[in-house]
């Protein structure tokens, strides 16, 4: 069955549109005259940025980054793999880096690490969702989305082995379910 193992909806679709109108409006208010070069981290963010950027006002730049797992690399080192490079060089311009969930916050720490020596005039950091229970290292983050209780969620982008991205929702996930 499809949607088998999607459970309880977390965060609705109107919930999710007015809270991502809400962050566009503060990042209106941050960026005006600076024509930031919005980030969106393959391939979770994808929605995200989509709505967001579409809800800004300020004029900006969107280019995206495409991470994965290392083979052999064990995910708690937070190494991934840059699979896609940005196109625009991001030296000299404002940065706001957007990713879809937050949760050890190694991922993240690895790709500001990968940014900052291309020298871009400014860097923050834009998360729709934080699970702050599995936090293992501490991060800047400018814009945030929703705080979530400490479990797996799929939709909106957030998927489950490649499974359930299209959701229009976000959704509790039971990993232990079989397809
Ligand atoms: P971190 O390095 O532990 O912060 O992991 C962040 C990445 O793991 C995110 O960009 C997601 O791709 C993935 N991830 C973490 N938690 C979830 C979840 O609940 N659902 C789907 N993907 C998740
Ligand atoms: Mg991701």
């Amino acid at each position: 069955m499809k949607h088998q193992g999607v459970g309880k909806i977390l965060i609705g679709e109107k919930e999710l549109q007015s809270r991502v109108a809400e962050m566009a409006a503060a990042m209106d208010e941050d960026y005006r005259d600076k024509h930031p070069v919005i980030i969106s981290v393959l391939k979770g963010a994808f929605y995200f940025v989509a709505d967001l950027t579409r809800a800004l006002t300020v004029p900006c730049n969107v280019d995206f980054l495409a991470i994965s797992q290392m083979p052999g690399v064990s995910r708690d080192t937070g190494i991934v793999r840059i699979s896609k490079d940005l196109d625009l060089s991001i030296a000299d311009r404002h940065v706001i880096m957007v990713e879809d969930i937050i949760d050890t916050g190694l991922t993240l720490a690895y790709l500001l690490q990968n940014l900052q020596p291309r020298r871009p005039k400014s860097l923050q950091v834009c998360v729709l969702l934080d699970n702050p229970a599995r936090r293992l290292v501490e991060l800047p983050i400018r814009y945030h989305g929703f705080s979530i209780p400490d479990q797996f969620v799929v939709g909106y982008g957030l998927d489950y082995r490649e499974d359930y991205r299209h959701l229009p929702y976000i959704a509790v996930y039971d990993t232990n379910q079989e397809k």
